[in-house]
């Protein structure tokens, strides 16, 4: 693709997001950095990193090659548990692996994958700043929902990873991750974009970015649960 044509995709990006411009006023950086995250005191943020990333080592070896329910003999390649910062503020659950994340043992690196990197940087962070996870860490044969018995064994280990990263803001991605951390069934164009508290954390779930690729038209409902999230993470007891 030229440099061209990127710019011009990443301008669509944002104006179906329902960005309409760009400000220069120099007062919206310094509104900005008054909102900012207040710097912590770097030695103990650095131990709380060491303390979760070696946790989730743990609890990840723990795992293993997993064989605790069937998944593990209908076709999937290995055990894809969660990626990013081991102490992020935010925490994204998705469902379970597609194809592309089977493969690569990486959560969300598909197409659904790169439009959620995206949702990230619209919020301006970067991907290695949050941390993301699905409820079930293999790929269900044919992406076909999970099922109980595996829903049942695997959600303890995500139960584990929030509990260790203790995000402040989680976002659930879709139907399937948010019914199963809010205990509802109520449909997801009504559940979006209210927040919950789920561990000590705030949840709020929002479309699934798979479903935004098949209905462009709801990015702005993420758009705008996306701005919710980044007040959430501004706003500082
Ligand atoms: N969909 C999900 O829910 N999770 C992934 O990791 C990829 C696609």
């Amino acid at each position: 693709m030229s440099d061209r044509d990127g710019i011009r995709e990443h301008l669509k990006y944002y104006r179906d997001l329902g960005v309409l411009g760009v400000t220069t006023d120099p007062k919206w950086r310094e509104r900005e950095a008054a909102v900012a995250k207040p710097a912590a005191e770097p030695a103990m943020e650095a131990e709380a990193s060491v303390d979760a990333a070696g946790a989730l080592a743990e609890l990840r070896a723990h795992i293993g090659d997993c064989t605790r329910c069937k998944l593990h003999t209908l076709g999937r390649t290995q055990v894809v548990f969660g990626s990013g910062n081991p102490s992020a503020d935010l925490m994204f659950v998705g469902e379970a692996p597609g194809a592309d994340e089977d493969e690569q043992g990486v959560p969300f690196i598909g197409r659904a994958g790169q439009l959620l990197t995206k949702i990230i940087e619209s919020i301006d962070l970067r991907r290695e700043d949050v941390y993301i996870a699905n409820v079930i860490k293999c790929r269900p044969p044919e992406n076909r929902n999970p099922e109980p018995d595996e829903v049942a064994t695997c959600e303890p280990f995500l139960s584990q990873q929030i509990a260790i990263v203790r995000p402040r803001v989680i976002v659930a991605l879709g139907t399937f991750a948010a019914h199963l951390l809010l205990h509802t069934d109520v449909p997801i164009s009504r559940i979006r974009g209210v927040v919950h508290e789920y561990q000590g954390a705030s949840l709020i779930p929002t479309f699934h970015p798979a479903y935004l690729l098949r209905s462009p038209d709801r990015k702005r409902d993420v758009w705008d649960d996306m701005k919710k999230v980044r007040a959430l993470l501004n706003d500082r007891p």
